[in-house]
């Protein structure tokens, strides 16, 4: 049985169903070909929606469609449509999903496959050769930046089923934002480190798109988010890094659900909560303020908090932290309870959390190892991804 869904993305004509096809019955798993799901559901045929309802429609129920192979009975190989990872931001979705697999041959095999079957893809109705080859060009050009986002990608399908096999064994490792974050920042680190591992990442509540529902912002709230979404994926169990308050949100699943919780990597955690630092914290948060001094930054809350309001993100954010300086915080002897192996990372650099700090709850910690990383000031985005994924690899792996 697979460990969970493999996703098998490309362009029309690259192989997808046939691999798909090929691979389910060496691994003994289901298949299911998307465009062939939709047209189950729709009960018409993908060119007859096309023409009846046009490209947007068929868009909405795709995605719609690829979000249901979340709840498949049976871990599953599932080939997309071409166009699918490209909208509705259905490749964040999918490579948290399972693994992904971008299947990218020569130019001249997308042709040689095309001319074949044109006759039932509607946007390539009508074409010549030269129509065809300028318009995979032009397509692709278009598409690639999503296909490359994949957690493998292959030229050659005969390396294709060993590739898999390996992968199935990686342990399944969670990254968890900051406060201000979404999964979208982790982005990078994500690919460095899916070499070694199944690499996941959410949105916590209210975050990166996710809507803010009722409950304010907490570490509980936050730490059921991460329950919930091991649930829906199947997951037992997850190694975890954590950033800045990913790390604080990690250390409080490991305290209450141990079984949860394989290793821990925490950077730039802030682990002294009092009145004093969390009101200096606060300050940090007025969106006026902001603003007015640095414009480019609110901008960047505004774009990646949206549809919810970034403001409003920023009020729930302060009251959350006031709320741990005024005794929500986790205790010492909290921290001293956690059995897990921890590495607590601080740069020597960051200047909103201290190596003091850190120090003392590595301390604290019955499994805690400090590492200071020396040039590393607080932001995720300035940080060295290339040392920072080499010690969790090292952490990790040990
Ligand atoms: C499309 C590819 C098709 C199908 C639809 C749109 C695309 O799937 O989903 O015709 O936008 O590239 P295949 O890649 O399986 O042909």
């Amino acid at each position: 049985m697979l460990k969970h869904n493999i996703y098998l993305l490309g362009f029309m004509g690259s192989g997808k169903s046939h691999w798909g096809k090929a691979m389910a019955h060496e691994l003994g798993a289901p298949f299911l070909d998307l465009d062939a799901f939709i047209e189950e559901k729709e009960a018409s045929s993908i060119r007859t929606i096309f023409e009846q309802k046009g490209e947007a429609y068929f868009r909405m129920v795709e995605a719609t469609c690829l979000r249901e192979t979340a709840k498949l009975e049976e871990p599953t190989i599932i080939a997309l449509g071409g166009g699918t990872p490209c909208f509705h931001d259905n490749m964040t979705w999918l490579k948290n999903r399972g693994t992904s697999i971008f299947l990218d041959p020569p130019l001249a095999v997308l042709i040689q496959q095309l001319e074949k079957g044109m006759a039932h893809r509607p946007l390539l109705l009508g074409m010549d050769k030269e129509a065809l080859k300028e318009f995979i060009s032009q397509k692709m050009t278009e598409r690639r930046p999503f296909y490359e986002q994949a957690t493998i990608k292959i030229s050659n399908t005969n390396t294709l089923i060993p590739l898999v096999k390996m992968m199935q064994k990686r342990n399944t490792l969670l990254l968890l934002h900051g406060a201000l974050g979404s999964q979208k920042q982790l982005n990078e680190i994500q690919t460095l480190l899916t070499k070694d591992f199944d690499v996941r990442t959410l949105n916590f509540t209210g975050h990166g798109g996710k809507a803010f529902g009722d409950a304010p912002f907490s570490i509980d709230l936050f730490t059921e988010d991460v329950l919930a979404y091991m649930e829906e994926n199947n997951l037992e169990q997850v190694d975890i890094f954590g950033y800045s308050m990913g790390g604080y949100v990690a250390l409080n699943l490991a305290r209450l659900h141990p079984n949860k919780v394989g290793k821990i990597v925490t950077l730039a955690t802030k682990f002294a909560w009092s009145p004093s630092t969390a009101s200096k914290e606060v300050k940090m948060l007025n969106p006026v303020t902001i603003e007015a001094k640095v414009p480019a930054f609110a901008k960047a809350l505004a774009a990646r908090h949206q549809p919810e309001d970034w403001k409003v993100h920023l009020e729930k954010t302060a009251t959350m932290m006031l709320e741990l300086g005024n005794g929500k915080a986790l205790l010492k002897q909290d921290f001293s309870k956690i059995q897990h192996k921890v590495l607590v990372g601080i740069g020597a650099k960051d200047k909103m959390v201290s190596v003091e700090e850190s120090q003392e709850i590595a301390e604290v910690l019955t499994n805690g190892t400090l590492l200071v990383f020396e040039n590393f000031p607080h932001p995720i985005e300035k940080v060295d991804r290339t040392i920072l994924t080499q010690e969790i690899v090292k952490f990790l792996k040990e």
